[in-house]
């Protein structure tokens, strides 16, 4: 070998070696040896170590990920191997880090961002870190972390805390401000605190947002509180808070965003909004206030979203559309609300959601909703309302309409079925619950836009037009327990919305509150999109007969089928193992024959299952989700197991009522009841799907109806 060959040799190995800096190179930056070593322990507390981080991949930790140094404090030493850089920003967010903080974060004293949130983090706070000099952010959110937040912190650098969605106990660390004046951001939302607040969060002049939300705090709102001036965000929702609403709160002037709601607040809401110039939100759904909605509620033009929703309001719904010039969304259901239905709402200029369900109106709704032409969504379920055909009349000149909800209302009423009414942006159609008469109305028909429509528990007869299959985007049709005769229309297993994800379905509502739902982040309300409902179809609880069709096969993308209750005959088609996002499927209590064909076993989502009550007999499919249906999914058939031997049936097959069909809604009435009120009942404290809260409207509101 050459000279030149070793010299080349030489060059290579050392490019290997360097190429790790070469790659990660921060300005020729060197850790401080020290601050190397603080992060090195660090990560000897973690479960697992970090990619990219120890000696081997570099030894300049400043080249590590999510290690961010700053030399200017040293600039001048230019001796690398001594080390120059300080580490300033610690980012290891996201990583799946598992098990403890330990107290060399304290080592890193130049450090002024750190985020170490959505990990696995378990540790107590070690007490070093709430004294590191130039901190400004601190972001510790969804971890593990437990214990007290210790009481003597000395961070006077700190803008930003968030330590939202761990186990913190204890009382909250309301003394932070004395030696972090500058707070901005105070985020304890989503922890385990509790008891009554400690003044103290009176030194936090300069704290804009404040979240306290999803925590165990009980008693009034601090007093001092309402001297924090810059305030412009207070969530406070989901906590036991209890009392009055204290006028103090006219004080938080900056105020844009305030959350109190799933709370115990009781006597009125304070008549003391005036002053709030500028709050947009005030949610206070789910509390026990009571009496009317205050003048300067009713007044403020700064207004954009009010949710009084579940309350014990009373008396006439009183608001001044002419100064609410902001509203976008109202909710006021669920309250005492009486008197006549709110004439005046059309004024509100900006107005597109309205919920006024489960109030007790006594006036139908007015001639001047024909006005509305900002309206979007519409819901007065179960609201004491009469008079169907003027109603869909008036609201039909809504030209922005797009959801509307009208279940529990108008009992006994015709559905009038005139063509010449007319939804043309429809999508979203609930009547149900009212046992309403007549037939599929024909102006449906021209609601070609329609993803849901529900027409249940009613009673409506005739046959299930074939028109039905016409819609392009419906993927949830509800028509169960009605008294539609005939067969089942064979276009109805042409309905697109059925068979593929309809990408125009993905489009949001843009501003639409459909439906609420309690999430796990600080703000506490989410907002739903109708398209998050399971595609089903359920035509169950009704007098059809036929056979099913085989097309039904085609329907990829039903979750839901239920065609329990009817008159159904014939054999179960083996081309039902093409609905293949099939999760429930419910052919029980028909005349279905023959054998139960074995490639359902290729359902691989199926959990829910019956197809009780019917002639079928035959071995049970071995396999796939079949292993995990109970016994109850083939009751009152002479269908076997496998390894039993024929003839051995589950069960004796049992006549059937003499008049299936009412017998069993009433049975379903009082199933849907007793659910819905297991669901209400744990709805509070609960993180749940919104199509389990559509349900819930639906109990609910038959709940209140069956007593
Ligand atoms: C975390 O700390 C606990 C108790 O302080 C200790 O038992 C545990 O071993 C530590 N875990 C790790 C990964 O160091
Ligand atoms: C670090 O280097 C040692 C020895 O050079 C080697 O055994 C080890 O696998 C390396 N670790 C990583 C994570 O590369
Ligand atoms: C490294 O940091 C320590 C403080 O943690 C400091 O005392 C030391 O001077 C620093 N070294 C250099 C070379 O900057
Ligand atoms: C911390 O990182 C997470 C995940 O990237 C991010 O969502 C969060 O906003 C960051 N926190 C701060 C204070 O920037
Ligand atoms: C403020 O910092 C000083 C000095 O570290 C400390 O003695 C005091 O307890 C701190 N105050 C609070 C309320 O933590
Ligand atoms: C924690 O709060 C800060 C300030 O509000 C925010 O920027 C950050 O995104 C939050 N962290 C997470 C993970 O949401
Ligand atoms: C503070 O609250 C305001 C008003 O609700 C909001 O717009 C802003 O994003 C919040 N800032 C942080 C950092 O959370
Ligand atoms: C409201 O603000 C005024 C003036 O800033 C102050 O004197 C008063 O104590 C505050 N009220 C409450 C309840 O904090
Ligand atoms: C309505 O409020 C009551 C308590 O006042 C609560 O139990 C119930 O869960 C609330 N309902 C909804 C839908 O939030
Ligand atoms: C309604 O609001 C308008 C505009 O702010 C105001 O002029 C009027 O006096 C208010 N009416 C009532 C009854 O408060
Ligand atoms: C609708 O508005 C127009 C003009 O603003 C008004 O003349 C008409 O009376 C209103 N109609 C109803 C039914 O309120
Ligand atoms: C109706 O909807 C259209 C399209 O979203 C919108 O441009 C229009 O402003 C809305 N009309 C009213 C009165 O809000």
């Amino acid at each position: 070998m050459g000279v030149r060959d070793s010299l080349l040799a030489v060059l290579a190995v050392s490019c290997l070696c360097l190429q790790p800096q070469v790659l990660h190179s921060q300005e020729d930056v060197v850790c401080n040896s020290s601050d190397s070593k603080a992060l090195l322990d660090l990560m000897s507390n973690f479960e697992s170590p970090i990619d990219g981080w120890g000696l081997n991949a570099s030894a300049n930790c400043c080249n590590w990920p999510g290690v961010v140094c700053d030399s200017s404090s040293s600039l001048g030493l230019s001796d690398g191997s001594s080390g120059s850089g300080r580490v300033v920003e610690l980012v290891l967010a996201s990583r799946k880090l598992a098990g403890n903080l330990s107290d060399s974060i304290g080592k890193l004293d130049q450090l002024r961002f750190l985020n170490l949130s959505l990990n696995l983090l378990r540790s107590t706070l070690p007490e070093s870190l709430l004294h590191l000099p130039n901190l400004q952010v601190l972001d510790l959110s969804h971890n593990k972390f437990s214990g007290p937040v210790l009481e003597s912190t000395n961070l006077p650098s700190l803008r930003v805390f968030n330590i939202s969605k761990n186990s913190f106990t204890g009382s909250p660390p309301v003394r932070i401000c004395e030696n972090s004046t500058g707070i901005q951001v105070l985020n304890l939302a989503v922890n385990s605190f509790s008891d009554v607040i400690p003044l103290g969060l009176g030194n936090c002049g300069s704290l804009q947002n404040l979240s306290l939300a999803t925590n165990g705090f009980t008693g009034g709102i601090s007093e001092d509180i309402f001297t924090l001036g810059q305030l412009v965000q207070l969530s406070l929702q989901e906590n036991s808070f209890s009392g009055p609403l204290g006028s103090g709160i006219s004080n938080l002037t900056a105020l844009i965003w305030l959350d109190i709601s799933t709370n115990r607040f009781s006597g009125p809401i304070p008549d003391v909004f005036q002053n709030m110039k500028k709050l947009q939100y005030f949610i206070c759904q789910t509390n026990g206030f009571t009496g009317s909605i205050p003048p300067s509620l009713s007044n403020s033009p700064s207004l954009r979203f009010l949710n009084l929703q579940n309350n014990s309001l009373t008396g006439t719904i009183v608001l001044n559309c002419s100064a609410l010039s902001s509203l976008v969304s109202l909710d006021l259901g669920s309250n005492n609300f009486n008197g006549p239905f709110p004439e005046d709402l059309p004024n509100c200029q900006q107005l597109q959601s309205v919920n006024l369900a489960r109030n007790k109106f006594t006036t139908p709704i007015p001639q001047s909703f024909k006005n509305f032409s900002s309206l979007v969504y519409l819901s007065i379920a179960n609201s004491s309302l009469s008079k169907l055909s003027s109603a869909l009349r008036i609201l039909q000149h809504c030209e922005n309409l797009t959801v509307l909800l009208l279940t529990r209302n108008y009992f006994n009423e015709e559905l009038p079925g005139d063509a010449s009414l007319s939804f043309p942006k429809l999508k979203v159609l609930i009547i149900a619950n009212g046992q309403l008469t007549g037939s599929m109305p024909q102006w449906v028909r021209g609601c070609t836009h329609l993803h849901l429509l529900d027409l249940s528990w009613n009673r409506l007869g005739g046959m299930i037009p074939s028109w039905i299959g016409d819609f392009q985007s419906l993927f949830y049709l509800d028509l169960s327990n009605n008294s539609f005769v005939g067969e089942i229309p064979k276009e109805i297993t042409r309905l697109s919305g059925l068979i593929h994800r309809n990408l125009s379905m993905m489009e949001p509502y843009p501003d639409l509150q459909l439906f609420m739902k309690r999430n796990e982040s600080e703000r506490g309300l989410q907002y739903n999109h109708v398209t998050s409902f399971p595609p089903t179809l359920d035509l169950g609880s009704n007098y059809l007969d036929g056979s099913i069709w085989p097309e039904f096969g085609n329907l990829k993308n039903v979750h839901i089928f239920v065609l329990r209750n009817n008159f159904l005959t014939g054999s179960i088609p083996h081309s039902l193992s093409g609905m293949t996002s099939l999760e429930t499927l419910n052919l029980s209590h028909n005349n279905l024959s023959g054998r139960l064909p074995s490639s359902l076993v290729h359902l691989t989502f199926l959990s829910k299952f019956s197809i009780a009550y019917n002639n079928l007999s035959g071995p049970i499919p071995k396999g796939g989700q079949f292993l995990t249906f109970p016994d109850s999914s083939f009751e009152g058939t002479k269908l076997w197991w496998d390894d039993h031997v024929p003839p051995s049936p589950i069960s004796q097959n049992l006549p059937r009522p003499a008049k299936p069909a009412m017998t069993d809604r009433n049975i379903g009435m009082t199933i849907g009841v007793a659910v819905g009120m297991a669901i209400g009942i744990t709805l509070g404290a609960s993180r749940i799907g919104n199509s389990c809260l559509y349900l819930i409207i639906k109990f609910c509101n038959c709940v209140t109806s069956h007593h």
